[in-house]
């Protein structure tokens, strides 16, 4: 059986992921191919645990290098429980962020730098790479404002936080940004970046060119 596809979507928080994997595991779907959607931190029930303590505002004072170790920690667990039995029977897998993530916040945003981030990744990740990257970045200031209030909405209904990112400064949010426009430059190949302000329709139409491209690049073609 041929390996799966394994493609990760990016960006900064507000950037409009959520709405655009699930638009395209339906594309997916009605096109027959097996989908599989997970996410990062989370994915899993352990990884629930990592996520909830590594985005609550009440996790103050987490160590840049613990908060990178527990974003590892999480990856590990999704690829041994989700990853690789789901691309070993040849299934397609949409995660929602990926070691770029960690590359961009804790790399870029926390200014832990590219190499260390890397090199985990080659370590713990070992030969799991996507192969494809949808990197959406849309303006920083409204991203960051949707993703706020989405946010507060979350804390009203159900008392999670997940703020701990949000609340950082635009300093950071702007390290996170150029750090996600380095490692576009760096592998053009794996990443597509759709940039601007473009409607939920226009992104995913750029989505879905270059989702059948890929699916017509593997072996027989996976797109019938
Ligand atoms: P996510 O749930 O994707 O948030 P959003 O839907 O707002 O984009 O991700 C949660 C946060 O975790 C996000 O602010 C980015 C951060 N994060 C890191 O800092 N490093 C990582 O390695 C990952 C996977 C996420």
């Amino acid at each position: 059986m041929p390996r799966g596809l394994f493609i990760t979507f990016e960006g900064l928080d507000g950037s409009g992921k959520t709405t655009q994997i699930n638009r395209l595991a339906a594309w997916l779907k009605k096109r027959g191919l097996k989908t599989l959607v997970t996410r990062q931190p989370g994915g899993t029930k352990t990884g629930d645990r990592i996520r909830s303590l590594v985005l609550s505002s009440r996790s103050k004072g987490l160590a840049p290098m613990a908060e990178m170790a527990l974003m590892f920690a999480d990856r590990a667990q999704v690829i041994a429980e989700v990853l690789n039995p789901a691309l070993a029977s040849g299934e397609i897998v949409l995660c929602d962020r990926f070691t770029d993530s960690t590359e961009a916040y804790q790399g870029g945003g926390r200014e832990l730098g590219s190499e260390i981030v890397l090199e985990l990744h080659r370590l713990i990740c070992g030969g799991v790479q996507p192969d494809l990257t949808l990197l959406l970045l849309p303006s920083l200031e409204p991203s960051l404002e949707r993703a706020r209030r989405r946010n507060q909405r979350a804390v009203e209904e159900s008392g999670e936080d997940e703020t701990r990112f949000e609340l950082e400064q635009e300093a950071f949010h702007s390290r996170v940004w150029r750090k996600y426009r380095e490692i576009a430059a760096r592998e053009p190949g794996r990443v597509v970046l759709i940039e601007g302000d473009l409607s939920i329709d226009e992104v995913h139409g750029r989505i879905v060119e270059a989702v059948a491209k890929r699916l017509a690049g593997v072996g027989a073609g996976m797109l019938k």
